[in-house]
């Protein structure tokens, strides 16, 4: 589907945005019952992540629709992130200064556009406007597809990382040198 348009948002259009973000990932995330998953949940960490300056968004239209979409923001200084990372690394792998990491949060597509390189270009959208060095994101080890369409996009497995959460699951984290 080529039609797709990308639309780029900061956490200035946070509030504006967090209805149809939310109302993505419900539909998405419908028959789900990993707990995990749950929507206020979501919610939660949606906004917590949109209240931070460096956050951004972009999502795909196709007319009115929205599609899907992808966010993220730059991890702080010590931050949370790399507390649950159950592999050893040296240390320096996982120093942050606030500028070093762009922490790829979330990304998701509705069916009916799946399968047609829209998440690929919203992936691609969303880093290409970035300044980080390396970005890092966390897929489910239930989820080995997923995995391995990360991989054929160049990303590299850093370790297992379980995040200090309610009903965490076990993730993969998993690093990708930005070249921008
Ligand atoms: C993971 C997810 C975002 C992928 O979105 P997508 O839009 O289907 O991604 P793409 O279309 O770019 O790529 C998916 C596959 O379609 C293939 N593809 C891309 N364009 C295509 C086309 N025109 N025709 C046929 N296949 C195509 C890709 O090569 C890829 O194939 P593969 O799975 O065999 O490697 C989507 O499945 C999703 O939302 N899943 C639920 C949420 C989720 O798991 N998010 C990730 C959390 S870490």
């Amino acid at each position: 589907m080529t039609g797709i348009d990308i639309r780029h948002y900061d956490h200035h259009q946070a509030a504006e945005l967090r209805p149809l973000l939310l109302e993505v990932y419900r539909e998405i995330y419908a028959d789900s019952d990993d707990a995990f998953d749950d929507v206020d949940r979501f919610a939660e960490g949606l906004d917590s992540w949109s209240s931070r300056p460096g956050w951004s968004c972009v999502v795909g239209y196709d007319g009115d629709s929205a599609v899907g979409y992808a966010y993220g923001a730059p991890l702080p200084e010590g931050a949370r992130w790399w507390g649950g990372l159950l592999t050893d690394v040296p240390a320096d792998v996982v120093a942050e200064t606030g500028t070093r990491t762009y922490a790829f949060s979330e990304l998701m597509v509705r069916r009916p556009w799946r399968k047609t390189g829209t998440g690929r270009r919203l992936h691609d959208a969303l880093l290409a406007a970035r300044t980080e060095e390396r970005a890092t994101l966390l897929v489910d080890q239930d989820h080995p597809k997923v995995k391995a369409l990360y991989e054929s996009w160049g990303w590299q497995t850093l370790g297992d990382l379980r995040p200090r959460l309610p009903n965490a699951p076990l993730f993969h984290a998993m690093l990708l040198p930005l070249l921008n």
